[in-house]
């Protein structure tokens, strides 16, 4: 978030900022980006928010309302209808945050997404899994960090699941698409995409999500002109029409299925979450913080978008809990890559393990780039099974 500040400032923008924490909290760069800031004491509580946000504005002209953070998508939505500012509608933005509606509005648009339905009460969830089959995905309609998510098997595996969802006000039921993961990232003006990715999940988030000793690996993928890949950018281009994106970043999910179908996941108005940014960056050697900030203040987009990398994040967990007491195999992992690799962000030895069910971040990440594909994912492997930390 701090990135888009800067790049908001570097394009020209004059940048007030508004959220929870405190004036004096905010990171030294961002003090020095921001042309005004305010504080309020409940980010969430939209109306509250508006009420002192236009009280703070009044007699000043905001060209633009902007968020890149998913729980407040419709909060500046509903602040641009307000102040007639030109972007997204409080509508459209639902479109992207509603996964109910997401599918309703993509499925209308003759494009391939799980069978699903939306429940608020633990029978209406069993009614909808009768109706849709197992497995199927219990998931809440307007989730992020894939909480509180579930495949679920059978009736009896349901039962388990209903207790353990029972406080999310509703829920999505979904056939469970079987296949590998994939994202279709953008930048897009006026709808349209002036910049596109794609990126491999290794293994799919839920099963990540589910278990400790897995290193997530995520990997941009270098060459977008493979049929496969072509199928999911196809698909995501009609995703973002149907739903009626305008200007700033989408990232979307989807799924290649065994059958070498693209199957809608799920997409938000907004840049996914953890590294991906700077994975894009590190692919093509940009700056999309600060083309972002041109794209949706100017309308323009002036990066050169080659490929030259496939760049891999591998995410890693730490054994035992407590704080990194010891960590292995990393200078061997060094060597190996020489200058593929791009970012060491582990965590020291003496920090405390951060809790990898809230943050994919977990205990921090090794990145490389390599211009073959092959080669990327071995050194993403290699740093998620050489390179070892332990707490205690
Ligand atoms: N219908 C489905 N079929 C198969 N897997 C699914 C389905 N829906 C969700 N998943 C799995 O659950 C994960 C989380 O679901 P989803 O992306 O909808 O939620 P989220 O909380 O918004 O995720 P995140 O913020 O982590 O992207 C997906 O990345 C995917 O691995
Ligand atoms: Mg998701």
């Amino acid at each position: 978030m701090r990135q888009y500040v800067r790049g908001l400032a570097e394009v020209g923008a004059r940048v007030f900022g508004v959220g929870d924490t405190p004036p004096q909290a905010l990171p030294q760069d961002s003090q020095h980006y921001l042309s005004g800031y305010l504080q309020v004491p409940r980010i969430m509580d939209e109306d509250d928010v508006i009420t002192r946000v236009s009280a703070w504005l009044r007699g000043r002209e905001m060209d633009r309302v902007l968020t890149n953070w998913e729980p407040l998508v419709i909060l500046a939505a509903r602040l641009r209808e307000r102040w007639g500012v030109p972007g997204m509608t409080a509508d459209t933005a639902l479109g992207f945050r509603d996964k109910a509606l997401m599918k309703q509005r993509v499925e209308a648009a003759g494009l391939r997404v799980p069978r699903s339905a939306r429940a608020q009460s633990a029978s209406e969830v069993r009614a909808a899994a009768e109706e849709i089959g197992y497995p199927l995905v219990v998931k809440p309609i307007s989730g992020a960090g894939s909480a509180d998510t579930f495949r679920v098997e059978d009736a009896a595996e349901l039962e388990a699941v209903l207790g353990r969802v029972r406080h999310v006000p509703e829920v999505s039921v979904e056939e469970y698409i079987e296949g590998e993961e994939r994202t279709y990232d953008t930048i897009c003006i006026g709808g349209k995409p002036v910049y596109e990715n794609v990126a491999h999940y290794l293994p799919k988030p839920i099963e990540a999500r589910n278990k400790q000793w897995i290193s997530p690996v995520i990997i941009t993928v270098r060459d977008l002109d493979q049929p496969e890949i072509r199928r999911g950018i196809e698909l995501g281009r009609g995703v973002l029409e149907a739903l009626g994106m305008d200007d700033g970043f989408t990232h979307m999910e989807w799924f290649s299925t065994p059958s070498g179908e693209a199957v809608f996941g799920e997409v938000g108005a907004r840049p996914g979450g953890a590294c991906i940014v700077p994975q894009m960056n590190y692919t093509s050697d940009i700056d999309l913080f600060r083309e972002w900030a041109r794209a949706v203040c100017w309308g323009a987009f002036e990066a050169d978008t080659t490929r030259h990398y496939n760049c891999g994040i591998t995410f890693k967990r730490a054994q035992g809990e407590g704080r990194i007491q010891r960590i292995t195999g990393l200078d061997a992992f060094r060597q190996r890559c020489g200058r593929w690799l791009v970012e060491d962000a582990l965590l020291p030895v003496g920090a405390a393990r951060r809790d990898w069910t809230q943050t994919l971040l977990s205990d921090g990440h090794l990145m490389i780039r390599h211009p073959d594909w092959e080669e990327a994912k071995r050194l993403s492997f290699a740093a998620a099974t050489d390179v070892k930390l332990y707490a205690g």
